[in-house]
């Protein structure tokens, strides 16, 4: 009779051709029974823990702030400092979200990230109407300078640059088509970050993007169209610190390894650092037995971050929210067979996951 661990592990190989040894790190991570140490306190990890907040179960729901407290060292809001969300027209500018997340990250000697000011995700309808690269330029700027000085010293990393490249680039100097680009051209990236830097020279200016781990020529060249804009921006001395992967892994899609190491050791060759900001994985074409899944899941973050800090530490590490309760998932890739999606560290009853043994793994004491 195989025992749990054999047939866990049989599974995988059979389900993803994945050859995990039993004594290997992962293969004991994957199997080795749940200890008392399941408890992670990541206080005292080498790497700071950190999660996504959404804020309706932030307000709503105590045992969602307490495993916020039990676990994080850092946070981000889901939304709040989005254009869609602080500013609903063009005169006004609302902070309450934000502000109540600052108070509690504070509250519990937490850091807050900042997330985001250029994207061309979630804006407010109003923008649509921005009608020449002037216009957009006072806006932008005006933007930037309100936000940040507004948290400034406080919110000590930004997401600045958020989702630059296409998901499927033509060429390596393509951008992502959004209102700033459309009025200013791939000069608003520089202008925003060099605005950024401005307002508050202390803080950390980040890139962040996804889609860059995978196996395949589309995110081949995705990696590569990044890269060429980091050049060009570390060329012409624009301020940037980090770049951050935001790292929602497709459950099904293989790590490419080899490609995701080169990528970072060219960003590390420029002096930036790395940061994964939005960890989860997307289980959709996952089977559905949650242990295989989850154990699925572990395996391809491990993947993630093993090639990552085979070159580099990562600054942080931060999941796109704290339990499969609360996750943007669904809402783009629910599983077809009726069962709830499991893309974070932890479960509906706010229980640890493999996941979250692989992320405690590479962030307590990095190798
Ligand atoms: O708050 C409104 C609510 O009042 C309204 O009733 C409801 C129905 O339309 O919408 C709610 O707003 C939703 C918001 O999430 C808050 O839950 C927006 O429709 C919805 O579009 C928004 O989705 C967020 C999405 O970014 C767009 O901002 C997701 O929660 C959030 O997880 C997702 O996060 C992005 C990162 O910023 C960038 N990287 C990818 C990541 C996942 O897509």
């Amino acid at each position: 009779m195989l025992s749990r661990r054999d047939t866990l592990l049989t599974s995988l190989k059979t389900a993803f051709g994945l050859a995990i040894g039993a004594s290997s790190p992962l293969g004991t991570l994957l199997t080795s029974p749940a200890a008392a140490s399941d408890r992670p306190r990541s206080a005292d990890w080498a790497i700071p823990f950190g999660a996504a907040i959404r804020d309706w179960p932030f307000q709503n729901e105590p045992a969602y702030r307490s495993a916020l407290i039990a676990h994080c060292r850092q946070i981000v809001g889901e939304g709040g400092l989005k254009w869609a969300d602080i500013r609903p027209t063009r005169e006004s500018f609302v902070f309450d979200q934000p502000d109540r997340h600052m108070a509690f990250a504070r509250q519990n000697g937490m850091e807050m990230r900042g997330h985001t000011l250029v994207w061309y995700g979630a804006m407010p309808e109003w923008t649509k109407t921005i009608g020449s690269s002037t216009e957009a330029e006072r806006e932008l700027v005006g933007h930037i300078e309100t936000v940040m000085g507004r948290y400034r010293g406080r919110i000590k990393s930004w997401d600045v640059i958020n989702e630059p490249i296409p998901d499927d680039p033509a060429s390596r100097s393509d951008i992502r088509p959004s209102i700033w680009q459309q009025r200013m051209g791939e000069a608003h990236i520089a202008l925003a970050l060099r605005t950024a830097a401005r307002i508050d020279p202390q803080a950390q200016l980040v890139m962040n993007e996804y889609d860059i781990e995978y196996v395949g020529d589309r995110f081949r060249r995705k990696r590569e169209a990044f890269l060429r804009l980091i050049r060009d921006l570390k060329l012409r001395n624009t301020p940037l610190h980090a770049i951050g992967l935001q790292g929602h892994l497709r459950g099904e899609v293989a790590i490419d390894r080899d490609g995701l190491s080169a990528f970072i050791a060219e960003i590390r060759s420029m002096g930036l650092d790395v940061l994964v900001t939005e960890l989860d994985v997307i289980d959709n074409k996952l089977p559905g037995p949650p242990d295989l899944r989850d154990a699925m899941a572990a395996a391809r973050a491990y993947d993630f971050l093993q090639a990552i800090q085979t070159v580099a530490r990562p600054k942080a590490i931060l999941t796109w929210g704290i339990t499969d309760k609360y996750t943007w998932v669904p809402l783009w890739f629910k599983r077809t067979d009726g069962l709830a999606n499991r893309p974070l560290p932890f479960d509906e009853a706010y229980q640890p996951k493999l996941l979250m043994r692989v992320i405690e793994h590479f962030a307590k004491d990095p190798r």
